[in-house]
Formats: structure tokens, sequence, C-alpha cells
């Protein structure tokens, strides 16, 4: 799968142009799943734009709250998702963890808000600068992923971000995200004791020059790609060839 995340990026007129472009470009291959995540504010604007083009983009919000029923000023629950036509949601993203203050029990909250709501979360997790120097990484990975309830771990996408590589260029090796993502794999297998498939996708400098290798890995089901899927060529390239 090939997710677009366009952060806070963005306005009508450049989500109509992208969207121009890449339905009339992109080779949708049903094995490989194309997310389009706009801010909020757009997502109907999106919706709309797709049944236009009739082309198989999905759907995926940004956020999501973690109550459904709290008089919430600016809250969107996951009914109001669901609404608008999301199958995706991004939940737990680093920046969301950062300067939102979101802990594990909210985490937690959405991801069982999300599933109750068929919105199937992609899981973001990754660790710091710091803690990847400290050789904390798994022990990091390990508390957020303890996040997901036992009995929701097959309904998670998990997207390994590591906070250093999200935006500034500086993408894992092939050798570490690999290392990492069958640490994902594994211990998501161990918590719930099953041999069922969990997908991990890899996100954090994404781009032309580097997909293809990271893709290629057997360990990578697919990519999250933010300030590069801005572009519409470039998205559509790396959905197209990879
Ligand atoms: P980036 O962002 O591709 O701009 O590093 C990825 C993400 O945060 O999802």
């Amino acid at each position: 799968m090939i997710i677009a995340n366009w952060k806070m990026n963005g306005s009508k007129d450049l989500i109509k142009q992208w969207m121009d472009f890449v339905s009339q470009n992109i080779e949708i291959n049903p094995s490989k799943t194309c997310i389009f995540c706009p801010p909020t504010c757009y997502i109907d604007f999106s919706r709309n734009l797709i049944k236009q083009c009739s082309k198989d983009i999905k759907l995926g919000s940004q956020q999501l709250d973690f109550e459904s029923s709290l008089p919430l000023t600016g809250g969107t629950n996951s009914k109001m998702l669901e609404d608008l036509g999301c199958d995706f949601v991004i939940i737990g993203h680093s920046e969301q963890r950062i300067y939102l203050n979101e802990s594990n029990k909210i985490l937690s909250n959405k991801l069982i808000k999300a599933i109750d709501m068929n919105l199937k979360p992609i899981f973001c997790v990754g660790e710091s600068l710091q803690q990847k120097k400290a050789s904390k990484t798994k022990d990091i990975l390990t508390d957020q992923l303890s996040a997901i309830p036992s009995n929701l771990v097959n309904e998670c996408i998990i997207a390994y971000e590591p906070v250093w590589a999200i935006g500034t260029g500086e993408n894992a090796e092939i050798s570490y995200i690999k290392e990492i993502h069958s640490f994902i794999k594994e211990s998501l297998k161990n918590k719930i004791n099953s041999a069922n498939y969990i997908s991990v996708v890899y996100g954090g400098s994404v781009n032309l020059e580097n997909y293809k290798e990271i893709y290629s890995s057997n360990k990578v089901d697919g990519l999250l790609i933010g300030g590069a899927s801005l572009d519409s060529d470039t998205f559509t390239k790396i959905y197209n060839m990879s």
C-alpha cells in the first residue's frame, strides 16, 4: 500500500490539481492500495473528486479524537470519519504524540473507536534520535506497541516511522528498516500468539531516490509518504513503479 500523508498542507485548488493529475496517470493495482490522507477539512472535498474520477483511491484521515461522546469543541469522532467516506485513519503519528502529548491510553481508545466504526488504523511507531543513540529503539517500540489491545492487533496496519527520519531527508538504512520491521512483526505475533500476517509500512523521508530499495524488501508492506507525496508526479511515479 502506498499512502500520501499531506499533513497540514494544501488548499482546494492544490488538491484538485493533484487529483486531476494522479487520477489520469496512476495505474491502480488492487493488490497495492492507494490511500490519500488530506487535512480533515478537505476530506469531503477530496471524496467528491475521487467519486468524479472513479479511481479506486481510498481516503484516510490524519486524525481522530479519542472520545465519541464528549462535548469536545473542535473534535472529530470515528462516526464522522465513516460518514465522510474514510476507510483508514492515521493514529499515533509522532507529530501528534509530541505536540498533542498523546499517551498510550489515549491511543488505545482511538484504536478502539476507529475499529468500532470499521476504520482501518495506520498505527505509527518510531524512536527519536536520542533514543536510537542510547540503543533504546526496541524498548520504545515495545512500549508504543503495547497501546494496541491484543484483540485488535489483527485489525491494525503498523507504520514504522523513525522520528529522526521524518521530514529530514535522512531515511533509515535498508538493513535497519528490515531489522526493525521484523522486530515489530515478531513482537505483535508473540503478543497475540498467532501467525496472522501483520502489515508494516515504512515512513520517513521516502522519495523518488530511495523508495525502490525500501519497498523491495519483503519486510516492507508499503510506504507512508509525507513531503514527497505533495507532488502529484512524484507520488504517481512512486505508486506506479513500486
Ligand atoms: P516525510 O513524512 O515523508 O515528509 O518524512 C512522513 C510522515 O510523517 O508520515
